[in-house]
């Protein structure tokens, strides 16, 4: 039979056209026999006719790709030479005419030593593992490849004995045992239906470490962390973080864990972060293994935030599932909100919630304004591996939070107790989940749907007015929300605005708003209409409004604020948040000033600076919101908020220039501040101890860049000093980007240390990858030729390559092109051998527009000369051909 190439020009997939499978599989039972360079995958379906479905279609269709079909029979009967009754083409095999209850049998072999895709059965290292998520089991076997079909699955796995002693998949263990030709099996049950994105299978040689967790409900779990024999020393903060996730859903949601076994493994060669396969999760080794030497404390903070990520998911992603791919931001929202609120009462949650809001205004704001813009819920895609976008995670997380808050703690868990038992067991919709938001509550949600429904950061804009003899507060407000690709003239969202007022002392303000019975302090206001206006009564003096509290709601806050007003929040408002934010914006203008400016008149507000000594002499309790006080927007940000005709090398010459300003007028307090929390310490990762160095390391940063000797030698000292990743990498990247004769040294020094550490040494690329040297890009391409450097392995990809094109705009951007001809040059080397990471570095040119005419020409150049790229695949020809059509 011939198999036919896909077509090269895919067509979208609509929302609007969504039918209930023809037929559903109740269940299936599969048989692997692994061998080095191929793998037989036999499956059994057992079929029915679906009656939700009123097509009365009589053909069954399943998804296989790049599958050698063997052996096909129905009912037990092969059918495999007779060509009437079936048909396969590059993406389906389609059964005529079958009858409404049918068994299917088929065999067919794969190459997993082949599959660079890191999508379906593939090896990493000396293992096989697999990805299933979203559209990968197509290329493991026949079957309906969408999350609507939910099928009990039964896995037996074969392998050699030595190679693999360890046979893992989904579910509980049933047996295991010996086989002829050194060969051995292991079989696995899930009891609980799945759809087959959650299937997974590892086979290994792998050491794992082991712990039990009690239920409340007094069910003993057994919890392994499996990994590579080297790296067995590492798993231990990995499985604190489950157990504390477990816990903590135990709490918060009342939801237990509903297998005997959880088992997480660690690969190196993995497209994403991790992967909630049903009992099995998968994971991006960097989110598992940890210890002091070879892990910063963001990337301890990744493995807890991701370890309970996946955890999370078993309720909300496999217990409840997505009705479709559209539906995506249901699990992945919702989960991710999940996550971060975890995280936030694991360590510091004012800190965390300034992250998260930080990362979300960085990045996915300038999503939601590029040519990528998609709703929460998207209505049509190409790919869906192009949509696990910030926009679904990220912005679905903040839609669930406004929900949380609308309800308030209480209402919000009866809400959540209402989903998990109205829906267990099937795949549902964004809609089913905001029904039972409006269900235990008297809110109307129906206008807070366009939160999903509709693209793009509205903005809100405030103005207010005192009026002294009436003692009224008004605040008029506007909202209004962006044109995007292919949507306009866009109704008004429900947005809910937390505010409070301040006296001019400090003081935080009661007063009286329509229709409160008694005075508060703060309140939450709903916005539904383009313009309204909020008088608060009972105010005695002139105050002055915090706004956006907490980020009440993902938007754009413009409000005309005087300089005093923003130095009194900056040091005054009770929400941290809005603390840190305010200073935000104060240093915002600043830039956008200097930038302005010739830089002769540059000059700094001293103002800013006494604010910032005063942040600084404050103490250091609050080590935590100093840090991102100083945390000055990076380069890219700058970039995305001037929105047009961007200078690259003007913003980061004016950027250099303000920190190294403030550095030096502040030198005194900083350098004291520095060295009194420099002081050798036992490692601990909690929330304080991890502001502590953050801190510390800032403070550095910031000393630096005024090329003191003193500063030097401590900055060298801290690297010599070796006492954690944090300190060590926090004064390689400082020596590296110094004047400092030491560079090189360091480099090579560090790399000695950790050549044989993966992970580790990604940091190494991505140091190099990030310098501020001129040499830079060249040192980029000698990188590549490292031995330890592949394109195959998207850890290294993302360090060197994703590094240099994300996080070092100055030569990204340079003027003559080369950083966007290297960069368009690895995007068509990586293409066809893994579309997913290809299509994902591609995104960087989306907001090619913010820049002046000269680049935006290179830019588009380079775009069509990725276009022509023979065989592009349908990931990068999505988002290549969205980034030109603006
Ligand atoms: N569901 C995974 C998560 O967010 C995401 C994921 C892992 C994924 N691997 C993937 C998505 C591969 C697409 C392709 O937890
Ligand atoms: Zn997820």
């Amino acid at each position: 039979m011939m198999i036919m190439s896909k077509t090269q020009s895919p067509k979208p997939i609509y929302l609007k056209d969504y039918q209930p499978p023809a037929f559903n599989i109740q269940q299936i039972d599969l048989v692997f026999q692994l061998f080095d360079d191929y793998c037989d995958v036999s499956a059994t379906l057992n079929i029915k006719r679906n009656p939700l479905n009123k097509s009365n279609q009589a053909d069954l269709i399943l998804n296989g790709e790049g599958l050698e079909l063997k052996a096909i029979a129905l009912n037990n009967q092969s059918i495999l030479d007779q060509s009437s009754t079936y048909q396969q083409d590059a993406e389906f095999l389609t059964l005529f005419n079958i009858p409404d209850q049918c068994q299917l049998s088929t065999r067919v072999r794969i190459y997993p030593h082949l599959n660079t895709a890191l999508e379906g059965l593939y090896r990493s290292a000396s293992m096989f593992c697999t990805q299933c998520e979203a559209e990968g089991f197509r290329k493991i076997t026949f079957f309906p490849d969408r999350p609507d079909v939910m099928s009990i699955f039964n896995c037996r796995i074969e392998a050699d004995k030595k190679a693999y002693p360890i046979l893992l998949s989904n579910g509980n263990p049933q047996q295991q045992a010996d086989l002829a030709d050194n060969r051995h099996y292991a079989t696995w049950a899930d009891p609980y239906p799945k759809p087959c994105y959650l299937f997974a299978l590892v086979a290994g040689d792998l050491k794992r470490i082991s712990a039990q967790h009690t239920t409340p409900s007094n069910k003993k779990i057994d919890l392994h962390i499996y990994v590579e024999a080297e790296n067995i020393d590492k798993c231990d903060y990995a499985m604190e973080s489950l157990i504390h996730a477990m816990q903590w859903d135990e709490q918060k949601y009342g939801r237990e864990y509903d297998l005997s076994v959880y088992n997480i493994v660690a690969v190196n060669d993995f497209n994403m972060g991790a992967m909630e396969n049903k009992g099995l999760n998968i994971f991006n080794s960097k989110y598992v293994l940890a210890s002091p030497d070879t892990a910063t404390d963001r990337e301890y903070q990744g493995v807890e935030g991701v370890i309970a990520h996946e955890y999370f998911h078993n309720w909300t992603g496999n217990r409840i599932t997505c009705r479709d791919w559209f539906q995506l931001s249901l699990k992945e929202g919702l989960t991710v909100f999940r996550d971060q609120e975890f995280s936030a009462d694991m360590g510091a949650r004012a800190v965390k919630r300034i992250e998260d809001v930080s990362m979300l205004r960085a990045h996915q704001f300038a999503e939601d304004a590029s040519p990528m813009a998609h709703p929460v819920r998207p209505s049509s895609y190409i790919e869906i591996n192009n949509f696990y976008t910030l926009t679904i995670y990220e912005k679905g997380a903040e839609v669930v939070r406004m929900q949380a808050n609308l309800l308030g703690e209480a209402n919000y868990r009866k809400a959540t107790d209402l989903y998990f038992q109205r829906f267990d067991g099937q795949a549902v919709t964004t809609d089913d989940f905001v029904q039972c938001m409006a269900d235990v509550s008297d809110i109307d949600f129906s206008q807070f749907k366009h939160w999903y429904d509709y693209a793009g950061t509205p903005t809100v804009r405030i103005k207010t007015e005192y009026l002294e003899k009436t003692q009224q507060f008004k605040c008029i407000i506007q909202q209004s929300i962006p044109d995007t690709p292919d949507q306009s003239n866009k109704p008004p969202f429900h947005i809910p605005l937390r505010v409070a007022l301040f006296a001019p002392n400090g003081q935080q303000i009661k007063a009286i708003l329509n229709g409160d019975l008694q005075q508060q302090n703060e309140w939450v206001l709903d916005l539904r209409q383009e313009n309204q206006t909020f008088i608060f009564e009972q105010v005695q003096e002139k105050p002055i409004l915090s706004a956006l509290r907490g980020f009440s709601a993902p938007v754009h806050l413009k409000i005309d604020y005087s300089e005093d007003e923003l130095f009194f929040l900056m040091a005054k408002d009770t929400d941290g948040f809005n603390r840190w934010n305010i200073c935000q914006k104060i240093v915002m203008q600043q830039l956008l000033s200097l930038i302005k400016q010739d830089s002769n008149d540059w000059h700094l507000n001293p103002k800013l600076i006494n604010a910032y000594r005063q942040a600084l002499n404050l103490s250091t309790d609050n080590a935590g919101l100093l840090t991102e006080l100083m945390t000055i927007p990076d380069e890219n940000y700058i970039a995305e908020y001037q929105g047009k005709n961007v200078d690259v090398e003007i913003v980061h010459q004016a950027r250099e220039w303000f920190i190294s300003t403030l550095a030096d007028s502040l030198k005194d307090d900083l350098k004291a501040l520095y060295f009194k929390l420099n002081q050798p310490n036992t490692f601990r990762i909690d929330a304080d101890a991890i502001a502590q160095r953050s801190l510390k390391n800032s403070i550095l940063a910031w000393l630096m860049r005024l090329d003191h000797k003193d500063i030097q030698h401590a900055c060298l000292a801290q690297y010599q000093a070796q006492q954690n990743m944090t300190d060590v990498l926090s004064a390689l990247i400082l020596i590296v980007n110094s004047k400092m004769t030491e560079r090189q040294m360091v480099l090579d020094d560090f790399y000695q240390r950790w050549e044989k550490s993966p992970l580790v040494l990604d940091k190494w690329f991505m140091v190099q990858a990030k310098s501020q040297h001129p040499d830079c890009l060249s040192q980029i391409k000698t990188l590549m030729n490292n031995p330890h450097f592949s394109l195959k392995n998207p850890n290294k990809v993302r360090s060197l390559i994703g590094v240099f094109a994300n996080a070092n705009p100055l030569y990204f951007h340079a003027a003559d092109g080369s950083g966007y001809d290297f960069f368009a040059t690895q995007i068509m080397a990586l293409d066809p051998l893994n579309p997913q990471i290809s299509a994902r570095m591609m995104r960087t040119f989306a907001t090619y527009k913010n820049y002046d005419q000269v680049r935006q020409d290179k830019i588009q150049q380079v775009i069509k000369q990725i276009l022509t790229l023979p065989n592009i695949s349908k990931d990068l020809l999505e988002v290549a051909q969205k980034c030109l059509d603006d």
